[in-house]
């Protein structure tokens, strides 16, 4: 099997839960303190030894591919001016990363974004999946360690961790056979069950490794309720023909795709500044 080096980034979400601010901004492009969820995720991938990037975008996510384009001019006059803190900022991403652009076209859910990098993936070759609202703060490379995993195993891999009970019903939900340290095999997966329905507590996290077989699964699920093509869908299928298997996260999880996860993320970063959090206490008090 290859060494996995591309990655999925479905970015042509709406982000309704933050209007009016993504009006005109995605969702993804929202800063933790000062750097925005996609640069984050993206810098996850890159150090996993993520090569290519593609962006499943939708018409109004230009911002995206402008933040990681290079600012030649503004970088020279920052240089110029001795101002190389700044100048660094503006590297977001190394030229030898490649990057694709694919437009979603509709918005037909996870799945859908998934299955538009299609023809971009090898046959022989398995691919990440990133959902940047995940934002994940960890000493060890959550991708890495999927990477890991996948690659052993040869296996579709995904990542999940404990989630609270009110939680439950946002995420796709495992049950897992014993596990071995923090590796199980998936017995069961249901997309966003109620707490009642739920195999377990352990939410799926927005971190994947996939086979190409998952395209094919993809085309051939069928829409749920919201008219929306579900990954967790497909990965029923593969579950039941390849196997699945789960690493339990090691590290912590925002879920920036609600207002609460955002702000507490923003919270937690800032804390781990000195200055920031003397000024914060401060001011609580
Ligand atoms: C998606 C997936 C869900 C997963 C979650 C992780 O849901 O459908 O299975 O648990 O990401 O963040 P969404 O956040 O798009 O509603």
């Amino acid at each position: 099997m290859k060494k996995i080096t591309k990655a999925v980034f479905p970015v042509g979400g709406m982000g309704t839960r933050f209007l009016p601010a993504t009006k005109s901004i995605p969702k993804e492009l929202l800063p933790i303190i000062d750097k925005p969820l996609i640069q984050y995720a993206v810098e996850e991938a890159v150090e996993a030894g993520i090569t290519t990037l593609i962006f499943i975008t939708s018409a109004t996510k230009h911002a995206i591919s402008d933040h990681f384009d290079p600012m030649p001019d503004l970088r020279a006059q920052f240089i110029k001016q001795g101002k190389h803190h700044l100048a660094e900022k503006l590297d977001t991403l190394p030229l030898e990363i490649q990057r694709v652009f694919i437009p979603q076209g509709q918005p037909l859910g996870l799945g859908h974004a998934v299955l538009q990098a299609e023809s971009l993936i090898e046959e022989d070759e398995m691919f990440a999946v990133l959902l940047a609202d995940d934002f994940i703060e960890a000493d060890s490379n959550p991708l890495s360690c999927l990477i890991e995993h996948a690659h052993q195993q040869q296996k579709a891999t995904i990542s999940v961790e404990q989630v609270a009970a009110d939680r439950i019903s946002s995420y796709g939900v495992i049950g897992a056979q014993a596990w071995h340290d923090d590796l199980a095999q998936v017995s069961e997966i249901v997309e966003k069950p109620s707490v009642e329905n739920a195999p377990s507590d352990f939410g799926v996290i927005g971190r994947y490794v996939l086979p190409h077989s998952i395209f094919q699964r993809l085309r051939h699920t069928d829409m749920d309720h919201n008219r929306e093509i579900q990954l967790t869908d497909a990965l029923k299928q593969t579950l039941q023909d390849e196997g699945l298997q789960a690493v339990k996260l090691s590290g912590q999880r925002f879920d920036c795709g609600c207002q609460e996860g955002f702000v507490m993320a923003n919270l937690h970063v800032a804390m781990e500044n000195p200055d920031l959090a003397k000024k914060i206490k401060q001011s609580i008090k």
